[in-house]
């Protein structure tokens, strides 16, 4: 039998690279999309000559509407698509009084609006085949709303919104929508894959001290930060392993005491421990 496929979008780095070891592992012929050709030796790293093999390379920028249609003409050579992992993402930090709406269409462009692309393109070959999983790597900030980080809180929010409802019009279709939602790991996300906003932490900004002690936290805690090989535990299982899916998916430490204390806690006692957290003084 043909190995079974999988496309995972963002395999250059973090969460994208670990998914592309773990389904080879798997058995699964992998799809691995980057931005530009310079990215494309990274995906090869750390993998065997026999693993690599199992390997196609594509590009694709989800936020640039030429580079998806080119990759909607690449899909056109497979025979079919099991697996879609929404990975590709950023984050775009900032206080939203401080921040454009420019920056905000960037942030969604790639965490939105690059989903709703790339899923559209592969959902008539998975109704196609009359069955398919898909899978959308969203956020603890797509359920929890932090300071600074309001453009990616908000992309986030609406990729939870658009895959509920997009997994409602999928459920009699065999095609499962799934969410996953990570708190911290490790990964580029917190260098190079966050755009910071040029106002942020200047001297003059109403901010200024709250994004001092939120750097300050976060270089901190960084080391503390979960490996991404558990998102990738994860998202095999949920691909391979589950029979049927459910909806949402959290991994990752303190995510799920987090979402039961916003759950139960009356907001404003939420809003205060949210907010000494990033006001205390290391
Ligand atoms: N790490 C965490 O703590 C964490 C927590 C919750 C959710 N997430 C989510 O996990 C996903 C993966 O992030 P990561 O943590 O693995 O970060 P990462 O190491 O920075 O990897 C992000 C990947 O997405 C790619 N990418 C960014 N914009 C893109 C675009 N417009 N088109 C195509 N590819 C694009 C990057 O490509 P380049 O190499 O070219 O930049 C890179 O391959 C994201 O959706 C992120 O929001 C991460």
């Amino acid at each position: 039998m043909e190995k079974k496929i999988v496309i995972i979008t963002g395999a250059s780095g973090g969460f994208g690279k670990e998914f592309t070891k773990r389904f080879i592992e798997a058995g699964y012929h992998v799809v691995a999309t980057v931005r530009n050709e310079a990215k494309k030796p990274v995906v090869l790293e750390g993998l065997s000559p026999e693993e690599a093999e199992h390997v196609s390379i594509a590009l694709l920028d989800v936020a640039d509407k030429e580079s998806v249609t080119g990759f909607g003409r690449y899909l056109l050579a497979l025979e079919r698509v099991d697996v879609l992992i929404n990975n590709a993402g950023f984050a775009v930090a900032g206080f939203a009084e401080e921040l454009t709406d420019e920056e905000y269409l960037y942030q969604f462009e790639t965490n939105f609006f690059g989903v709703m692309r790339v899923t559209n393109l592969v959902l008539p070959i998975m109704r196609n085949q009359k069955e398919g999983r898909i899978i959308n790597i969203s956020s603890i900030s797509g359920l929890i709303g932090f300071p600074g980080l309001s453009p990616y809180a908000s992309s986030k929010y609406a990729l939870e919104g658009y895959s509920e409802s997009l997994r409602l019009e999928l459920r009699e279709s065999g095609i499962d929508v799934t969410l996953v939602e990570p708190g911290s790991f490790q990964t580029n996300i917190w260098s190079t894959g966050t755009y910071m906003s040029e106002k942020a932490g200047k001297d003059d900004s109403p901010y200024h001290e709250l994004f001092t002690n939120m750097n300050k936290r976060l270089q901190k805690d960084q080391e503390t930060y979960g490996d991404p090989k558990e998102v990738a535990d994860l998202v095999v299982k949920i691909a391979v392993r589950k029979k049927s899916p459910t909806l949402r998916y959290t991994v990752g430490n303190g995510v799920k005491l987090s979402l039961l204390a916003k759950k139960l806690l009356p907001w404003k006692a939420w809003e205060r421990i949210v907010l000494n957290q990033l006001r205390k003084k290391e």
